[in-house]
């Protein structure tokens, strides 16, 4: 398995890593055996990168994945996140918290939940307006002077707020969203944590799951799942973007790969420090993800794909309104 550094940090994982999200939270029915069997098979293929957060479940994404290496801890590199507040009785219901006392109690908690006494990379989820960066990232450098954090992470933060961060404590990571259809990292973000020697986790990298090609209707996703209130999957938005996935397999169908493949190996193309964690709770899909590894995108086929698939080629926002205003804080 490949492996790749994050950043300046130091902290070396697998070149893929492995989203847990979707076991346990908003992509339909969980099936907690089929996702163990999923984790195991995935460090079995030498993934070592395992990403979750507190608000998954809220709470279970943590305890599965804890249930499932309790006896293998030292051999993953344990990725979670605290700082978007939900209400396990009304789990619709958000608040964003940076305050340093709750980065504090929310790290106490994860730890149990994870049954583990260090984690190694700690990520603030969202970026809390009316806590300066200074003052959460200070809270979080106590926890890994007191060992109980090995490194430092933030989501969705602003070129701007990593910057300052920075000055703080070195920031292993940012995750954000990015892939063939959100490259809205790469105006400012990019260059600027480049710069900042912080390594770069894109979240998503599957346009959860639009790119693969696997979704082609409205009614392929359950009742239930929180893709059906995104503005990309609704309406003509969707329409439009089957246009674009169509484009893309026809890119797949030439070099042999799935589109799935060709969406994840564009992103791993993207540089040595991009570390995408592509999200699934079945064996298959995973050996499938782990395929992009082995398909290697001359600069022609990178030019190709940049003309069907530029910026802004997806039709719609990547959150709905209300959640829009949470990210690049
Ligand atoms: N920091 C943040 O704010 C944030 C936000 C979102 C996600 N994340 C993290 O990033 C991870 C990945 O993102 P994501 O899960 O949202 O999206 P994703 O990786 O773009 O896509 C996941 C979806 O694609 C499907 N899928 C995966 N491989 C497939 C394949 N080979 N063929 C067909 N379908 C496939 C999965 O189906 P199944 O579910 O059926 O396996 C799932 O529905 C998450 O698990 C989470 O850890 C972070």
């Amino acid at each position: 398995m490949e492996t790749r550094i994050l950043g300046r940090s130091g902290l070396r994982v697998s070149a893929l890593g492995l989203g847990c999200m979707g076991m346990s939270d908003f992509y339909g029915q969980p099936d907690d055996a089929e996702s163990t069997r999923t984790l195991h098979r995935a460090l079995e293929l030498g993934v070592t990168f395992f990403d979750t957060a507190d608000m998954y479940g809220p709470f279970k994404n943590e305890e599965l994945v804890s249930r499932a290496f309790r006896d293998r801890r030292d051999q993953i590199v344990l990725a979670t996140k605290f700082g978007i507040l939900r209400d396990p009785n009304d789990p619709t219901k958000r608040g964003i918290s940076g305050r340093p006392e709750y980065v504090r109690q929310a790290c106490e908690a994860s730890l149990k939940r994870l049954g583990t006494d260090y984690i190694d990379l700690y990520y603030q989820h969202r970026v809390d307006p009316a806590t300066p960066i200074e003052e959460t990232v200070g809270a979080m450098a106590e926890l890994v002077k007191e060992g109980k954090v090995r490194y430092l992470g933030l989501s969705e933060a602003a070129a701007d707020t990593v910057r300052r961060a920075c000055a703080v404590h070195p920031i292993a990571a940012l995750q954000t969203e990015y892939s063939l259809w959100s490259r809205e990292p790469e105006d400012e973000i990019l260059p600027a944590i480049r710069e900042l020697g912080v390594g770069f986790v894109p979240y998503s990298p599957l346009g959860r799951g639009f790119l693969t090609g696997q979704i082609q209707r409205f009614e392929d996703l359950a009742p239930d799942d929180y893709r059906r209130h995104t503005p990309r999957f609704q309406g003509e938005n969707f329409q439009r973007n089957l246009d674009l996935v169509a484009r893309i397999r026809d890119i797949a169908a030439q070099k042999g790969c799935t589109a799935g493949q060709l969406a994840l190996a564009w992103v791993l193309a993207q540089g040595q420090d991009v570390v995408p964690i592509p999200g699934t709770k079945r064996v298959k899909y995973l050996e499938e993800n782990l395929g992009a590894l082995q398909v290697q995108l001359t600069a022609a086929e990178l030019r190709q794909i940049d003309e069907v698939a530029p910026v802004n080629a997806a039709a719609g926002p990547r959150y709905p309104a209300a959640m829009m205003n949470s990210v690049n804080g």
